[in-house]
């Protein structure tokens, strides 16, 4: 690491204990980034973090903008800044309130749930929200024979898989751009170049990738999982930033990225100096607002989603490290 972003890091540390600032980091978040957060999860458990920040000033959320909104949806009371407000993750686009509107029309009485990286106003429209590490578990919670699922359709090809209940596609074309980098053919060939390796791929995967992993699950899933595990190597489809994670973590294993090109361009937007930034000015355009009408029916759906158990907690990481 060079001394610039040591001394980079060193500032953050000291202005965020003076602000009484908490900093949460998603698993695709640098490793710089990683270091300085107090807690690095996956959007569930980051969500059930930012519901516990009595103590703290301000949050500074370095994940797409739908997860900074969920935390400023389940801590009212502490601002939530966004080191780039242009943190947009495009599967979100995929569906809107009104596609959500048209498609109950089509099946009414029909619960809804939306995966958690939609706009606001999409989620004004939903029953529950889910995560990748809850959704099997979210989608059995209501007790429905069918559900109306979205955006994400690999997502949603893994909760069919997983449950007895009908899963109906919102919008059949909705997928990340990241994880649909990844096929068949490029697990097949590293299975058979590394035949120990444990393969784990994240739901958002093509389902042809997920039926040739050995597992499958959130990012925390994979996180916990590699830490438990006797293996000492694993194929990791997801981000990059999760890799780096694992390999960081844990020299003693070797962790081959499924692609390497597996970069979300959004997420990386996040930087050193823009989290100082936040520290230091508290800018305006920063603050993560979510619009009045639908905050309290998005914090009802959220409540619903954290009730159910998911994938565990995040994991604490040591601000000094
Ligand atoms: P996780 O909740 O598994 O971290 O997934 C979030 C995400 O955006 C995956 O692309
Ligand atoms: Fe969105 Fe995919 Fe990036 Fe996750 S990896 S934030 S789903 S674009």
């Amino acid at each position: 690491m060079s001394s610039d972003c040591k001394a980079l890091q060193e500032k953050i540390i000291k202005l965020k204990k003076e602000r009484k600032a908490l900093i949460l980091a998603h698993n695709y978040q640098i490793i710089e980034i990683q270091e300085i957060a107090d807690y690095v999860g996956d959007s569930l458990q980051l969500a059930r973090k930012s519901a516990e920040s009595r103590g703290y000033d301000m949050i500074i959320f370095a994940g797409v903008r739908f997860m900074a909104e969920m935390a400023a949806v389940l801590s009212p009371t502490v601002p939530v800044y966004i080191p780039d407000p242009g943190a947009l993750c495009p599967l979100a686009a995929y569906i809107d309130a009104e596609s959500v509107r048209k498609k109950k029309e089509e099946y009414p009485d029909t619960p809804v749930v939306v995966y958690v990286n939609t706009t606001a106003d999409t989620k004004t429209e939903t029953d529950v929200i889910c995560t990748s590490g809850s959704a099997v578990e979210v989608v059995e919670s209501l007790g429905a024979d069918t559900v109306l699922f979205g955006p994400d359709a690999n997502l949603a090809e893994y909760v069919r898989r997983h449950t007895d209940v009908n899963i109906i596609d919102i919008d059949s074309r909705g997928r990340c751009y990241v994880h649909n980098m990844f096929d068949l053919s490029m697990l097949l060939e590293l299975k058979e170049k590394y035949p120990d390796a444990v393969a784990i791929a994240h739901p958002e995967c093509p389902i042809e990738v997920q039926e040739a992993a050995d597992m499958v699950g959130s990012t925390g899933m994979m996180a916990k999982t590699v830490a438990e595990s006797d293996a000492k190597m694993f194929i990791i489809a997801t981000e990059m930033g999760m890799v780096h994670q694992l390999q960081k973590q844990h020299p003693d294993k070797t962790i081959i990225p499924l692609y390497e090109g597996a970069i979300c361009r959004q997420m990386k937007k996040h930087t050193l100096e823009k989290i100082l930034d936040v520290l230091e000015n508290l800018p305006e355009a920063n603050l993560v607002k979510v619009p009045e009408y639908s905050a309290p029916h998005i914090r009802g759906v959220l409540e619903r989603m954290n009730k159910v158990k998911g994938q565990g907690p995040a994991k604490a990481v040591s601000a000094e490290s």
